[in-house]
């Protein structure tokens, strides 16, 4: 067995999910119930699919998805590739989107890893910057966003920087999350209102 292949990549398999990340979703929607009410979502860092698979088991109304490696679909789920870090993919994702307005933004993008903490931890918050600068202009008022990080120095000030604009945050590690990443899901809740 390698690295990459444990109980929850063997559960995945059995279970019929495209990737363990699915684990991770389903246990962070049994504590914060963000996947209730959520019926248009967009999904970023969605590729192998995990999490689209739980999405698509509660029957939203709208799905998403946008990965670097996303293969482009116009048929329901809706998929897109895009660089969540740019500028034009934005522009892209508004121009899908329509106007529509989303009650939950997810995502997990994350590059690949470089090993070296403060290099993956800057990379993964200048990920996250980006995705909640840009995602609250398409957010409903109320909705909620939930984004991957990795910790460390920046977390605070990122966290206090986007708080300010929603009701409510949490910060949670699933245990389906590897105990030796150093990864967090931080969740926005409620936001007030469009800047
Ligand atoms: C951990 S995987 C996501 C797993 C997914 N949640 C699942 O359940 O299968 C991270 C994904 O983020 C994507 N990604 C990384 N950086 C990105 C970026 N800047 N824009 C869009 N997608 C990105 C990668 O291509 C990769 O598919």
């Amino acid at each position: 067995m390698t690295k990459r292949e444990d109980g929850f990549y063997f559960k995945a398999k059995k279970e019929g999910y495209k990737s363990r990340a699915a684990y991770k979703l389903l246990e962070i929607d049994r504590k914060f119930e963000i996947l209730s009410r959520a019926h248009y979502i967009l999904e970023l860092g969605s590729s192998p699919g995990g999490w689209t698979d739980v999405l698509l088991e509660r029957n939203p109304e709208f799905l998403l998805c946008v990965d670097l490696s996303a293969k482009k679909s116009d048929q329901f789920p809706f998929a897109i590739r895009g660089d969540v870090t740019k500028e034009s993919s934005w522009k892209d994702i508004e121009d899908f989107l329509g106007g529509r307005e989303m009650d939950l933004i997810l995502s997990d993008a994350m590059t690949h890893t470089s090993g070296q903490h403060f290099r993956d931890h800057a990379a993964s918050v200048d990920i996250c910057t980006s995705i909640l600068s840009h995602g609250m202009r398409v957010l409903r008022v109320g909705g909620n966003m939930m984004v991957k990080q990795f910790q460390g120095e920046y977390t605070r000030e990122f966290i206090d920087q986007f708080k300010v604009y929603f009701k409510r945050n949490y910060t949670t590690k699933p245990q389906a999350s590897r105990a030796e990443s150093s990864e967090i899901y931080i969740i926005f809740a409620g936001l007030i209102d469009h800047i």
